[in-house]
């Protein structure tokens, strides 16, 4: 990974809608630096927010999507062997320290224990990063700052964060939007009508009630988002949700039917 700032940079502002506070209580944790950790079922806005909030306070900002393979040198670094011997390569959370850059740790209840830990010093006021195969100890550049993402709902006995890296962090609870916020944001994502885009909200408040009744997860606004760029795109309303906003989520027949009830009677 190359340390050249620029390709970290968020050329353009990242449309984002506000749900309460989080833009004024994100920018003060910055200030003070403090760990941030963003908690929401998936498709909430999440990851939006973070890169919104870095292209707002212009900073860099370096992703990781965390997975239960990834190992501490693929945060931190490795050698490589070449032909002339073995040369040392930052790991993506190395250079974000390096250059001063947001990093965002995405999904990182998949991580394994072992590979959280190394994040811990960097959380807390030492803020360095021990680079224990090169002998290396790298204190954070002013300008770093540790965000996570995380999804209760996947959480279980076996995967969760420790408290001891839970209590690293601030936290922001995210949720899907309230109606009418959604409303907006499907219309201004997509260019849909704000009437067409109400409707798909109801179909997903439908769903979003069946969570815990056959369904683990409602509809997330990601995918309202995918039914509003098909019905964009010409595809009739039913047929796009039926694509967009139902096959994803369930295979479950008797839920399949409600929803695909609730969009026949939505477009009816
Ligand atoms: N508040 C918002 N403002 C603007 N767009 C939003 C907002 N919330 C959700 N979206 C839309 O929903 C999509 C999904 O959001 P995002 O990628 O941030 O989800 P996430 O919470 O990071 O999900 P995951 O946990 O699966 O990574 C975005 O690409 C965007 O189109
Ligand atoms: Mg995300």
């Amino acid at each position: 990974m190359t340390s050249d700032i620029e390709q970290y940079r968020v050329q353009a502002e990242p449309y984002y809608q506000a749900q309460g506070r989080e833009i004024a209580l994100y920018e003060a944790a910055y200030r003070k630096r403090l760990p941030v950790m963003v908690k929401g079922p998936t498709g909430c806005g999440k990851s939006r927010f973070v890169e919104y909030m870095a292209w707002k306070l212009g900073k860099p900002l370096i992703t990781v999507a965390c997975n239960e393979d990834m190992t501490a040198s693929d945060l931190v670094g490795r050698y490589l062997l070449e032909a002339g011997g073995t040369r040392w390569l930052d790991g993506p959370l190395t250079t974000a320290a390096r250059i001063g850059a947001i990093c965002y740790l995405d999904e990182i209840v998949e991580a394994r224990q072992d590979t959280t830990v190394v994040i811990h010093p960097l959380t807390d006021h030492r803020r360095t990063l021990p680079l224990d195969k090169k002998g290396e100890l790298i204190r954070a550049h002013p300008d770093f700052q540790l965000v996570i993402s995380y999804n209760p709902g996947y959480q279980s006995l076996m995967k969760d964060l420790k408290q001891s890296t839970k209590q690293r962090f601030t936290a922001f609870d995210f949720d899907y939007p309230e109606a009418a916020l959604e409303t907006v944001i499907l219309a201004n994502e997509t260019g849909l009508g704000e009437d067409m885009a109400g409707k798909l909200v109801k179909i997903a408040q439908t769903a979003r009630n069946l969570k815990g009744h056959g369904l683990d997860e409602g509809i997330s606004t990601r995918l309202m988002v995918y039914a509003a760029l098909l019905i964009q795109d010409g595809i009739e309303a039913t047929e796009a949700c039926r694509m967009a906003l139902v096959r994803p989520i369930t295979d479950d027949p008797d839920i399949r039917e409600t929803l695909d009830h609730a969009i026949d009677a939505t477009f009816g």
